[in-house]
């Protein structure tokens, strides 16, 4: 069945004075603030560190990650941890998640192909992401690619004109006042999915790992 209607979005499943990202992440389990949560298995939360240096901000779960209920357990999250350490990030200072919490496809036989989520998506599971970060309080965000860019920046984001830039923050975000946090800063890199795709993989990758470096050197 088609949608039809705006989503309603996240917002009234956060509940309003969250303690720990397991109260966060038990609540979005029941989100039903856009369509997507009807086809997905289930809400993939974030997860990592609780209090966290590093939020590392990418797109939506993948096919085994939605199987899995974990974010970044895939293909594209191996290759990013293989990354994170060539980059001396100390995994422990991490917290990874996505802007969009349900895994959206379209069936073609057995198979799930992914499909970018949409701007309605992005702005429905907007308000898990500020909750996460209000409690995470970290250092340096890492946005992973065009979505989370989006989501964070607003829509005329690119990754190719700002990859690994340390960028002030709040300042430079589409709603500075939904983000409680002082004291932050933000650096965009590419998607390790777009590393997997790429022709030049080993010159995709040396880039993404230059780009974290920065991270790294950010948060020493
Ligand atoms: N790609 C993402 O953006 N997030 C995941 O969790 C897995 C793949
Ligand atoms: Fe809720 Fe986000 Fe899932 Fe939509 S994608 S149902 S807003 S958790």
């Amino acid at each position: 069945m088609p949608w039809t209607e705006a989503p309603v979005g996240a917002q009234r499943w956060v509940p309003p004075h969250p303690r720990s990202i397991d109260e966060l992440k038990s609540a979005a389990a029941d989100c039903q603030g856009c369509e997507l949560h009807q086809n997905a298995t289930q809400t993939v939360f974030g997860r990592g560190a609780p209090h966290a240096k590093i939020v590392f901000v990418g797109e939506q779960p993948g096919d085994i990650e939605d199987r899995q209920g974990l974010p970044f357990v895939g293909p594209a999250g191996r290759l990013l941890r293989e990354a994170v350490d060539d980059a001396g990030i100390d995994p422990a200072d991490l917290y990874i998640t996505n802007a969009v919490k349900h895994f959206r496809f379209e069936p073609r036989g057995t198979r799930r192909i992914h499909q970018n989520p949409g701007p309605a998506h992005i702005t429905a599971c907007r308000p898990w992401l500020v909750s996460e970060f209000a409690l995470l309080k970290p250092e340096l965000v890492v946005i992973l690619g065009a979505t989370a860019g989006k989501a964070l920046l607003g829509p005329s984001f690119r990754v190719t004109r700002s990859r690994g830039q340390l960028m002030p923050w709040p300042a430079s975000a589409q709603h500075p006042e939904d983000f409680p946090v002082a004291e932050i800063q933000a650096l965009a890199t590419i998607h390790p999915s777009a590393v997997l795709r790429a022709d030049d993989r080993e010159t995709a990758y040396r880039g993404l790992v230059d780009d974290l470096r920065v991270a790294a050197a950010a948060v020493a």
